[in-house]
């Protein structure tokens, strides 16, 4: 394992992205643990990652010496390159001249074991104040910058190194070169974690944890709660029982796709699905408020999802031979894990995860397969265990469904007007090519507002539909999708001529913030 030492940086975990796509198992900890707490896991390597703080502000995180001294390669980025710096006696000085975004390098040792065979004439993603301005004792500066004579270094004897840039950024142009080149010439670490590999290593784990008991899924249609599931259901075949609620708020014949995608990938994995869509409807009847309506939604699922709970349990109650259900298995991925504060320990499940919410009295025990990876890892995996692409690559998806995207009261008949209107949406964007450019694009039905229209010889007066695209990282900030006027106006067209009751076809032009992506 890499351990990627978190100095405070966003980027530490994509330090730890990157190091996975040289195909190398990395995580992330905090600086704040000791250095005999770091070598006791055995790290393959360290990658001590950039940090907010100047070396010389009181409160700035200390490199422990121990660290650099242990035998354990090393490599130090922007922060932890300074620090370094100044554990072996180097210099950092407080320049003044402060680089920050797109910087073009002056030189570079092109011999060196970082940059071998790379030219100067490279842009670097700089976010520094100080500066290094002397190496210490035993190192040879490979590269300079303007604003900073030394921006890297390395002593390959004792295999530590350090770049004053990011490299894990898209912005620097030899980035992901830099990272894969001290793994493997100065970490000397060879290519271990593919998707195989960790497929492999994954059920061996889970047939090791889950025994001879059972377990039981609780599937959103999601690619995380769908991914975990075909893990489990790989290493302990029949002693996983999936459940799957439809509430009625999915989109047009999402329910039955996910069944049969689902058990055909898993050669046919027991599947309960639970058809509450009555349940679901009778509860949100009169219900316009937004909160109102998702609290109502959450409530219904975990009540829905745990009395499908019981009825397994209580079924083999009747079976002598029939072994305890003890465990739950959730989707809960590595970002999940880091940000609730830590690598051991069950992970602090977030409250909109994957079903939507435990219940509080949970008696099960987890079983997170998916604690390890990152979203596109288990993406792979996915595709690996041969899960279809519409899972595989599915967008996101809010677990209140179309519950939040009809603005008002929801009913079957609007549900259904939606249902329409989006799968023209979808399938229109899908035939453009534009599925991996769009984060998503919820279609949302105006239901208490209607409009004037003409329509052949006769007026109308319908609903309008609002459309939503947007592109996003992460979702936490997002933009409105540029999507070109000929598809746009394909989905117009097709709409108001298909769909009976919407006669109008309107789009949202709102970045998030000020605006969330889902409009309830
Ligand atoms: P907002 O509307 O907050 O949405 O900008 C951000 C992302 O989260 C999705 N979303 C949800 N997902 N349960 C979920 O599983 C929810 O209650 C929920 N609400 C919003 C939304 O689709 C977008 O991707």
């Amino acid at each position: 394992t890499v351990l990627v030492v978190d100095f405070g940086a966003q980027y530490a975990q994509l330090i730890a992205r990157r190091v996975r796509e040289a195909d190398v198992y990395s995580e992330v900890v905090p600086h704040t643990l000791s250095a005999e707490e770091i070598l006791a896991r055995n790290p393959a390597a360290l990658i001590l990652s950039g940090g907010p703080s100047s070396v010389y502000s009181e409160d700035a995180p200390r490199l422990d010496p121990a660290l650099l001294e242990a035998g354990v390669p090393v490599l130090g980025l922007c922060y932890g390159f300074q620090s370094i710096a100044q554990a072996l006696g180097g210099t950092v000085a407080r320049t003044g001249s402060r680089e920050y975004g797109s910087t073009r390098l002056e030189a570079i040792d092109s011999t060196c074991t970082l940059f071998a065979g790379q030219d100067v004439d490279q842009v670097v993603w700089m976010s520094h104040g100080d500066a290094v301005t002397d190496a210490p004792e035993g190192f040879a500066v490979t590269a300079s910058t303007p604003g900073a004579p030394v921006a890297a270094f390395e002593d390959p004897e004792r295999r530590i190194f350090g770049v004053q840039w990011h490299p894990e950024v898209g912005h620097s142009q030899h980035g992901q070169r830099v990272i894969e080149r001290f793994l493997r010439e100065g970490a000397g670490l060879d290519r271990s974690w593919t998707t195989a590999n960790v497929i492999e290593e994954q059920v061996a784990l889970i047939r090791e944890q889950i025994g001879q008991h059972r377990a039981i899924c609780g599937l959103s249609g999601g690619v995380d709660s769908a991914v975990a599931a075909a893990l489990v259901q790989r290493a302990v075949g029949d002693q996983l029982t999936c459940v799957y609620v439809n509430h009625g708020l999915m989109r047009q014949d999402e329910s039955e796709e996910i069944e049969k995608a689902f058990g055909k990938a898993t050669g046919g994995a027991r599947l309960v699905m639970v058809d509450a869509e009555d349940v679901f409807l009778e509860a949100l009847a009169g219900v316009t408020d937004p909160e109102t309506k998702r609290k109502i939604i959450g409530e219904k699922f975990i009540r829905t999802f745990e009395k499908a709970q019981a009825d397994i349990v209580a079924e083999s109650r009747n079976d002598p031979n029939a072994q305890d259900v003890k465990f739950l298995v959730q989707g809960t991925l590595y970002p999940d894990v880091v940000e609730s504060g830590g690598g051991e320990g069950t992970a602090n499940i977030k409250s909109h995860h994957n079903v939507g919410g435990l219940p509080e009295d949970i008696e099960f025990e987890l079983c997170e397969p998916l604690r390890a990876l990152f979203k596109d890892e288990v993406r792979a995996v996915g595709a690996q265990l041969g899960l279809p692409e519409e899972i595989v690559q599915r967008q996101p998806f809010p677990g209140p469904g179309l519950g939040i995207r009809i603005i008002g009261e929801v009913t079957k008949e609007r549900l259904d007007l939606l249902r329409q209107a989006d799968a023209i949406v979808r399938a229109e964007l899908t035939s453009a090519g534009l599925d991996r450019e769009i984060w998503q694009c919820p279609v949302v039905l105006l239901a208490d507002v209607r409009s004037v229209g003409v329509q052949g010889d006769g007026r109308t007066y319908g609903h309008p539909v609002v459309l939503r695209p947007v592109t996003s990282e992460d979702a936490m900030t997002a933009d409105w999708a540029k999507v070109p006027y000929d598809v746009l106006s394909r989905i117009s067209n097709r709409i108001t001529n298909e769909v009976d009751g919407i006669n109008r076809v309107v789009l949202d032009v709102t970045s998030k913030p000020p605006g969330t992506i889902e409009w309830e």
